[in-house]
Order: structure tokens, then C-alpha cells, then sequence
């Protein structure tokens, strides 16, 4: 392909990629989203081939094209497998997984051009080197840190590893790595700058652990989502290391993208980023906190009570949460729904930008359910309107609906936008007990006037629900 139109090609690849992240904000477009993003790859990966076997990029590397296509095969095959076998509620695994394997491969693309020219006899100026080191740098962090991100997601080393002094120990390795980085931009030549690149290397690699492995487990979609923008950011250097321009779009939206999702879930649990990463939020193990200075009682009831108050209601707003999630409870949720909707009372779901453990958690499972979208309504959406709903089902959701979030100042999620459940006319919690969830404090809900509690599995009291509604 003809050098000249290249840059074209790339100008309409990076207006797919916005078009796509566009698509990507709504359920109903966030497939062609995806598809759009993908064949601007395809497009910028075809364009950058050049047929003639020499090089677009300026650092004189030739392609081999068998072993490009072997890695594309292996990649493809790999990726497929992945994506058709894994379960929805491991997604923010693959993501990390991914996350961490492009991280990775930037952090490779920019070593090599680093040790190419480290080992030539020209001099390298600090505009090609200050990338490259960049993009090691931030790959390798990015890298190490999703691999422990996944970790934990899987339930290993779930808690906040601390120790006291870490934060010290962690600013001493950063400061170390950026002395080596300095020293590395004006000395990149020579036997030297090899070892000390192989040093900056592996302390980034370490640095990634190190940084994760105080945060708790449920706060890793938020760092998954930072370091995601890490990776972009590498890409993007490794883009201006090689004169890659589709490298410097896609990296840049990455990143950019990457950085304001992690700025929202933070906002949404009204929490600064920099008390997810330094906070250990979580390491008090999610025990409950003293019920003392809760007014109220705990009131349980039965699926068949809630049954009759579920048929004859006009409105019911079902409130999902991350135990829904983990109950795989998304399909009988549904069943529910249209059961009800059968009978003429009107369904819609309250849907809290940071219910569950990862963005969208909520809208994935439902879509995966075939809820229609027009019943998924944001927090700001329905809030106003929770008064004149006759009954709300709380389905394994907690922090997201805990009124301490307005009423009590003391409480670590004073100030998190909740969806306001309390404020219905009655209430129905669906849980299998009294315990805490993901911030590990006491519910005021649990022991309102209006609230009942459905003890059980939720995919159980579901279908209990289910087949008393059909019964009624
Ligand atoms: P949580 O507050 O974590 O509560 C989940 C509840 O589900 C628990 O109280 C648990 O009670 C119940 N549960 C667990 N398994 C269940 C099952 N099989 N059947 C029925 N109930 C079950 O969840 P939430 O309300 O969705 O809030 C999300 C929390 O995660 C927020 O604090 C948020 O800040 C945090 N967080 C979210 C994200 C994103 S991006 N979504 C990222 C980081 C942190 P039992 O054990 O009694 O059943």
C-alpha cells in the first residue's frame, strides 16, 4: 500500500475508534460499538502492512510476514476460545487478563526499540528515548498490576495486603525508577544503559505488584479501569518511539477513556481515587458493624406474602446488586418481570452506576437476560419518582441502596448517591442474611417501618417468587 494514503486510512480509523466508544455508551448500540472499534483496527493493522515487505515505520524494521500471521492465528484462536468460554461474571478477569497482556506488549515493543538503539553506535536524542522509557515503564507496572488485579478478581489474596511503611517503601521504588529513567534519557547508549534498563524493567514489574496488592479484592475493577488507561498511555508512547500514528489515536483514546471511567466509579462511590489505591478499603474484611443506634427491627416475610403484594401493585421497581450477580439470579429476575407484566403491573429496574463489582455489571447481566432496555432507568432517573412506587425489590444490592448514605454523617459512604429505596411504600430485601456488603457497615434500610427482609439464596427466593405469583 502506497505510503502516501496511509495517513488517510488513519484519519478514518481514528473516527471508527470515537465512533465506536460512542456506540459503546448505550446497551442497545454497545455491539456495534465494538464491531466499529474492531474493523478500524483491522483497517489501521492492513493500512500499516505494507505489501512491498518494507517498512512504514522509520526505525527500519522489516515485517516477517509468517510470523505475523502465526501470531495473528494463535491470537485469534486464543481470544475466541476465551471470549465464547468465559462465564459473565468472570468478565472483569478477561478484562484484566487483556488489559494486562496489552500492557505488556507495549512495555515489549518499547524495550526493543530501546535496546536496538542502545546498542548501535549512533546517539539517541531524548525526544525518541523519553518515550520509550515511558512506555516500558507504564507497560510493565500495567502488566504486573492486572496479573494481581485477575488475582484477585479469582479470589486469591483477596484482602488488602498492608504492612506498616509501605506507602514509604512504594515512593522509595517509584523514586528509584524515575532516578533510573532520568539517568537512562541522556545516557542511552553503551553496555550501561542495558543493565540499567533491565533494572528500571524489573523494579516497574515489581512496582505493578507492589501497587496492587494493598488494595482490596472489590476495588479492582476500579484499578482495572486505571490501569487500563496506563496501557493506553504506553501505547501511545510506544506510537510516538516508532512514528506509528494509528498507535498515538488508539493509545491516546485508551487512555483518556480509561482515566475518566476510573474518575466516574470513584465519583459514583464518592470515594478519591487516591483512597482506593492508598485506602485499603475493605481490609476490615466486610465484618458487620455494631446494629447499635439503628432504630427500627428486622422484619422477615415470606415469598408467598410478597407474592400477593407483587400481584396486586401497579409499580414495582426491582433494585439488582452485586448478589444477584452472584446468585446467576439475572434470568430468573426476568422471569419475574414478565409474570408481572403479564398481569399488568408496570416492571422497571433501578440501575446504580456502581452496583456489583465492575462498570455496567448490572446492564451485562440483564441484557444477558433479555430485559428489555427501556426497563433499565439510571439512579438520577428514578430517584425522583421512588415515592410513588408501591412495592421495590431489592435483590442482593446493599451499600447501593443504604440511606446512612444520606442520613448519617459518621458513615464511609456519607455522600454516595444511593438509589433512594427507602422512600417507597414498601420494601423487599432479598439477601441470605444480615451481613454487610462490599463497604462493610450496617444497612439503616434493613430496619425501616416499610422494609421486609426475603431471607434466602436470590435465585431461589426468585423462583419461589415466580412460581407464587403464577399461583396467585
Ligand atoms: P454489596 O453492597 O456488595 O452487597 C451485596 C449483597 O449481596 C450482600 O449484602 C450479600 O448479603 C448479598 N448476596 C451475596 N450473595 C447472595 C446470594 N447468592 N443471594 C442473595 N444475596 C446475596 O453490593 P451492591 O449493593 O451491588 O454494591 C456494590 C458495592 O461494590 C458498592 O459498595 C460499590 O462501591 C462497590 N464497588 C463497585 C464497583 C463497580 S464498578 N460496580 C467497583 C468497586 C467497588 P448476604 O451475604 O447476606 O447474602
Amino acid at each position: 500500500m502506497s505510503s502516501q494514503i496511509v495517513p488517510l486510512i488513519i484519519i478514518g480509523v481514528s473516527v471508527l475508534f470515537i465512533l465506536g466508544i460512542k456506540f459503546l455508551s448505550s446497551p442497545k448500540t454497545a455491539r456495534t460499538g465494538n464491531l466499529v472499534a474492531a474493523a478500524g483496527m483491522f483497517i489501521a493493522l492492513c493500512a500499516l502492512l505494507k505489501t512491498d515487505g518494507s517498512s512504514v515505520w522509520s526505525h527500519g524494521w522489516t515485517f516477517n510476514y509468517t510470523l505475523i500471521v502465526i501470531g495473528t492465528v494463535i491470537g485469534l484462536i486464543i481470544g475466541a476460545i476465551g471470549a465464547y468460554s468465559v462465564k459473565m461474571t468472570s468478565m472483569p478477569q478477561m478484562v484484566a487478563l487483556f488489559n494486562g497482556l496489552g500492557g505488556g506488549a507495549a512495555a515489549l515493543v518499547a524495550s526493543l526499540e530501546f535496546l536496538k538503539d542502545a546498542h548501535g553506535a549512533e546517539p539517541v536524542t531524548a525526544f525518541i528515548t523519553v518515550p520509550m522509557l515511558f512506555a516500558t515503564l507504564i507497560g510493565s507496572l500495567s502488566f504486573s498490576g492486572s496479573i494481581i488485579a485477575y488475582l484477585k478478581l479469582e479470589g486469591k489474596f483477596e484482602k488488602p495486603h498492608t504492612f506498616p511503611g509501605q506507602n514509604i517503601l512504594n515512593g522509595l521504588i517509584w523514586l528509584v525508577i524515575l532516578g533510573l529513567g532520568g539517568w537512562l534519557t541522556f545516557n542511552a547508549t553503551g553496555g550501561n544503559a542495558v543493565t540499567a534498563f533491565i533494572a528500571m524493567f524489573a523494579l516497574a514489574l515489581f512496582f505493578g505488584i507492589a501497587m496492587v496488592m494493598p488494595i482490596g479484592g472489590a476495588d479492582m475493577p476500579v484499578v482495572i479501569s486505571l490501569l487500563n488507561s496506563f496501557t493506553g498511555l504506553a501505547v501511545a508512547a510506544d506510537g510516538f518511539a516508532i512514528h506509528n500514528n494509528a498507535m498515538i489515536v488508539a493509545g491516546t483514546l485508551v487512555g483518556s477513556s480509561g482515566t475518566l471511567l476510573t474518575l466516574l466509579m470513584c465519583k459514583a462511590m464518592n470515594r478519591p481515587v487516591t483512597n482506593v489505591l492508598f485506602g485499603a478499603f475493605g481490609s476490615s474484611g466486610g465484618a458487620t458493624a455494631a446494629a447499635s443506634g439503628i432504630a427500627g427491627t428486622v422484619k422477615p416475610i415470606q415469598a408467598d406474602e410478597v407474592a400477593l403484594l407483587l400481584a396486586y401493585a401497579q409499580r414495582v421497581v426491582i433494585v439488582p446488586g452485586y448478589g444477584m450477580a452472584v446468585a446467576q439470579a439475572q434470568h430468573s429476575v426476568r422471569e419475574l418481570s414478565d409474570e408481572l407484566g403479564k398481569r399488568g403491573v408496570e416492571v422497571q429496574f433501578a440501575i446504580h452506576p456502581v452496583a456489583g463489582r465492575m462498570p455496567g455489571h448490572m446492564n451485562v447481566l440483564l441484557a444477558e437476560a433479555n430485559v428489555p432496555y427501556d426497563q433499565l432507568i439510571e439512579m438520577e432517573a428514578i430517584n425522583p419518582s421512588m415515592d410513588r412506587v408501591d412495592v421495590c425489590l431489592v435483590i442482593g444490592a446493599n451499600d447501593v441502596v443504604n440511606p446512612a448514605a444520606r442520613e448519617d454523617k459518621a458513615s464511609p459512604i456519607y455522600g454516595m448517591p444511593i438509589i433512594e429505596a427507602d422512600r417507597c411504600k414498601t420494601v423487599i430485601v432479598m439477601k441470605r442474611s444480615m451481613a454487610a456488603g462490599f463497604a462493610g457497615i450496617e444497612n439503616h434500610l434493613f430496619y425501616k417501618d416499610n422494609t421486609r427482609m426475603l431471607f434466602g439464596d436470590a435465585k431461589a427466593s426468585l423462583n419461589a417468587l415466580v412460581a407464587a405469583v403464577k399461583a396467585s
